[in-house]
């Protein structure tokens, strides 16, 4: 079993990624960290709790992070997650855990102080990682793997033309991250993320083989599914974060290649990703950029871990 801890902002798909990570044997989730990103940092907390709570590990340490990026300021994606960054499931929170005292920050510095068996997997804005850099610059090459759902390749931007939401969230410490990282960023973007299609014929699937899991499935991403549909015509929504986690797991999901790449943070292309393949640069590769995915694989791995069932009848 492999070590990790989850950066995120909780978000309907980042959820999903925790359901999946959480409930997975062949990962153990250390400490989730969260971040402003979709949501507030507090409601982000506050749904990192209810999906603890609803799968019984309230164990799991929980680190609040920035309530804003470095220095841009702060734009939530409610209208895409709902206000509750729970597509407007208003699903009650129970417990009254409380967050640990350390900062997210803080923790992820100070855990990752000397090498680690442990992997940091990014969903949500990188300003947590960006200021940990900040106090222990060694962090990078001390944790075990860095994956990150964030950029875009050849792919269209999902908030600009040419910039994914979390790299254009927070584009300064996106590019601290690329820039002083010391350690291959394997990069999950918009080009295989939008692969990763959840329709509505899934969901009737889900709801027949696990009711229970089902209908919750159901009450969070019913509102996506009707942005996707108002914003991009499709049937379905994209789930995004869940292939981060499933990837990490099985690195053979995607393939790519080895790649300089950096953050624009000013301008019109705010947020873009600039992927050196052809190494105009001459730069030392940084990157591992995915831009392939196996999908019937990825819906395999998540709905059987997720529905707690075998999952092999699924055709996208
Ligand atoms: C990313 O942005 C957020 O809205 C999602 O949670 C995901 O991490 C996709 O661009
Ligand atoms: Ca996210």
């Amino acid at each position: 079993t492999r070590k990790i801890i989850i950066d995120c902002d909780p978000g309907i798909d980042d959820t999903l990624a925790l359901n999946l990570a959480i409930q997975s044997p062949a990962v153990e989730v250390v400490a989730l960290t969260i971040v402003c990103g979709n949501v507030p940092v507090q409601i982000g907390v506050d749904n990192a709790f209810k999906c603890l709570e609803r799968l019984g590990r309230l164990d799991i340490p929980v680190y609040v992070g920035a309530d804003q990026p470095l220095y841009k300021p702060f734009v939530s994606a409610q209208d895409t997650h709902g206000m509750d960054g729970l597509g407007d499931s208003h699903i009650p929170r129970q417990s009254t855990t409380q967050p640990a005292q350390q900062s997210a920050a803080d923790f992820l510095a100070a855990t990752f102080s000397q090498p680690s068996d442990i992997s940091i997997i990014a969903l949500g804005p990188l300003t947590n990682i960006a200021s940990a850099l900040q106090k222990n610059p060694d962090l990078g090459r001390h944790c075990a793997r860095f994956v990150s759902m964030g950029g875009t390749y050849k792919s269209h931007g999902n908030c600009s033309p040419v910039a994914e939401f979390n790299y254009w969230s927070d584009p300064d410490a996106a590019l601290a991250v690329y820039e002083q990282l010391d350690q291959t960023i394997e990069m999950i973007g918009l080009d295989v993320t939008r692969e990763i299609v959840f329709t509505p014929t899934m969901l009737a699937y889900c709801q027949r083989v696990n009711p229970e899991v089902g209908d919750y499935l159901k009450a969070i991403t019913q509102f996506y599914f009707d942005f996707h549909w108002q914003y991009e015509h499709i049937i379905g929504c994209v789930i995004n974060d869940p292939l981060a986690v499933a990837y990490f797991i099985d690195p053979t999901l995607c393939r790519g290649f080895e790649s300089y790449t950096t953050v624009e943070t000013t301008g019109i292309s705010i947020g873009q990703t600039l992927v050196d393949r052809f190494d105009f640069w001459h730069r030392p590769a940084n990157s591992l950029i995915l831009t392939e995915v196996d999908t019937t694989r990825f819906f395999e791995q998540f709905l059987t871990v997720v529905l707690n069932a075998q999952a092999t009848l699924i055709k996208t």
